[in-house]
């Protein structure tokens, strides 16, 4: 058997993953026709909008639909077609965790998966290659593959591949365009290597040969894992030095510097922030903690719960201090929250911080005025009724405002807390917020982002993750 040829993709769903990954492709690669399906109608005719108002913001991302779409770039509803017409399909679904059964709150919910890749049996009726993108734990491509041979025809076989996505929202279509690696799992078969060759060769068009690494199926699906668990734990670990920096007096900055600078440490993820968010550091990690119990390895499950257990106390940690600071209550104060999304950037809010500390300031029964310059409204509403269910939208929005910019979310509010790293904060004319506010004006920096000294010129009483000492009153 030689290697498949490629000349069309489908790629299922076409959320944060599938969306850019494979407008990038049809971008590096004009000779494949790249079909990109969801079920959600919606989602679809945002990717196909006349104005590019796309469904989801990443920055470079409208320049490249722009460049493709309608060329060898399309976005359907028409699942089982694009299935049909494809030699390779990319899995690309949502794989939250899980809410109920077994592994609840731990283990990722296969489901979506699942219907897809009975889809794909189902419907084709030639061989294809069914690669497995979207964070799934260990063995899901076996299972993919049994189910994928339970239901084949014959004439119709399928090779399966994992090929974990590393993109960071944010700096999705850099990374995509120039990736640190890209890793391709397969089984160790003939079949199975021939396949990941058609894999590789797709990358080849723009990826320098060397950053394509070809594995077994097991250790891509792992290495996934393994990554964010492990970028995560260096968040974690900053952070759990942030306390005692700011009981003692250091300047978390000036630690991480300094031992960023040791190149076995390196100077990257270590920025101590208010707790990391996004859909995939804290899945992944249950995830694995998940697998690790199923494993009998109680110790290693209880090693990574307690990267996200961090996580939780430094979120905890932070909405206590501003209470403490703001004169131990803050019942009825006004406080106004400078971002919402998980990080600078990006529209997405999955997981993000901003979201437990207004849901601890509305049981301090604190008034919030929220903004976010990405943020969907609608998206804001739905996070805050999910994570207070207690809580009526009507009672949320007695307590809970959202702001067309900074300036008007900081009028007359106590303190300003800074959750999100947009580059926007940092020039905004703080003069003015200041003259806005009730006094003393407190600040709380939750991403290290605005130059406190600055700041505590103008009048503002400053405080910032891991720094002592900052507040004077
Ligand atoms: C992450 C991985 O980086 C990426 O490789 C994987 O494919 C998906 O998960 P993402 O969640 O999009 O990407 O963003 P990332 O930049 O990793 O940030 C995650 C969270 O950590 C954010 O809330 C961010 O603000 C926070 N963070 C990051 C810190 O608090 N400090 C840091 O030094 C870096
Ligand atoms: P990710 O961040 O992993 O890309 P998203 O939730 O942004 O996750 O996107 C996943 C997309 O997959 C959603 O738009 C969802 O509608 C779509 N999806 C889920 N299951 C299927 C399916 N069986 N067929 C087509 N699309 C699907």
């Amino acid at each position: 058997m030689s290697v498949p040829k490629v000349s069309k993709i489908c790629c299922i769903g076409a959320g944060y993953v599938g969306g850019p990954t494979c407008a990038v492709i049809a971008l590096k690669c004009p000779h494949i026709q790249v079909t990109i399906v969801d079920l959600n109608q919606a989602r679809i005719d945002a990717w196909n909008s006349s104005d590019f108002n796309l469904p989801i913001y990443e920055p470079g991302l409208e320049d490249v639909v722009r460049a493709t779409r309608g060329r060898n770039l399309f976005f359907s509803t028409d699942v089982d077609g694009a299935i049909r017409a494809a030699d390779l399909i990319f899995v690309s679904v949502n794989t939250p965790t899980k809410k109920t059964g077994i592994g609840a709150g731990y283990a990722a919910d296969l489901n979506y998966v699942e219907k897809a890749t009975r889809r794909i049996a189902q419907i084709a009726t030639s061989s294809k290659i069914v690669v497995e993108k979207s964070t799934v734990p260990c063995r899901t491509a076996e299972s993919m593959r049994v189910i994928l041979e339970a239901n084949s025809k014959p004439d119709a076989r399928f090779d399966i591949l994992s090929n974990p996505e590393f993109l960071a929202e944010g700096t999705a279509i850099s990374d995509l365009v120039s990736p640190d690696r890209v890793l391709i799992g397969s089984l160790q078969t003939h079949e199975g290597k021939e396949a990941c060759k058609a894999l590789s060769e797709i990358y080849a068009n723009w990826v320098p040969q060397e950053r394509i690494l070809t594995v077994g199926l097991w250790s891509s699906e792992l290495s996934k894992l393994a990554a964010n668990a492990m970028l995560a734990q260096r968040i974690s670990s900053i952070n759990a030095l942030s306390a005692i920096c700011e009981a003692t007096g250091a300047n978390i900055d000036e630690v991480a510097h300094a031992i960023g600078k040791d190149t076995r440490i390196g100077p990257k993820f270590l920025k101590a922030s208010v707790g990391f968010g996004g859909s995939c550091f804290q899945k992944d990690i249950l995830n694995l903690v998940y697998l690790s119990e199923s494993l009998h390895l109680p110790e290693v499950a209880a090693y990574w719960r307690q990267v996200v257990e961090m996580n939780e106390y430094q979120k905890r940690r932070f909405t206590r201090h501003v209470v403490d600071t703001l004169f131990k209550t803050i019942t009825g104060k006004r406080i106004a929250v400078l971002g919402f999304a998980f990080k600078a950037d990006t529209g997405d809010t999955r997981e993000s911080a901003a979201i437990t500390i207004i849901k601890h300031f509305m049981e301090e029964k604190a008034l919030v005025t929220i903004y976010d310059p990405q943020v969907e409204h609608e998206q804001i509403w739905m996070d805050l009724q999910e994570v207070s269910p207690t809580f009526t939208l009507q009672q949320i929005k007695r307590q809970v405002q959202i702001a067309p910019c900074a300036l008007d979310a900081c009028a007359e509010a106590e303190a300003v807390v800074i959750a999100t790293e947009w580059k926007e904060f940092i020039t905004l004319d703080w003069e003015a917020i200041y003259e806005q506010m009730s006094k003393p004006a407190f600040i709380f920096d939750g991403r290290l982002l605005v130059d406190s000294a600055k700041l505590a010129k103008i009048g503002f009483k400053v405080s910032s993750i891991g720094r002592g000492a900052e507040v004077t009153a």
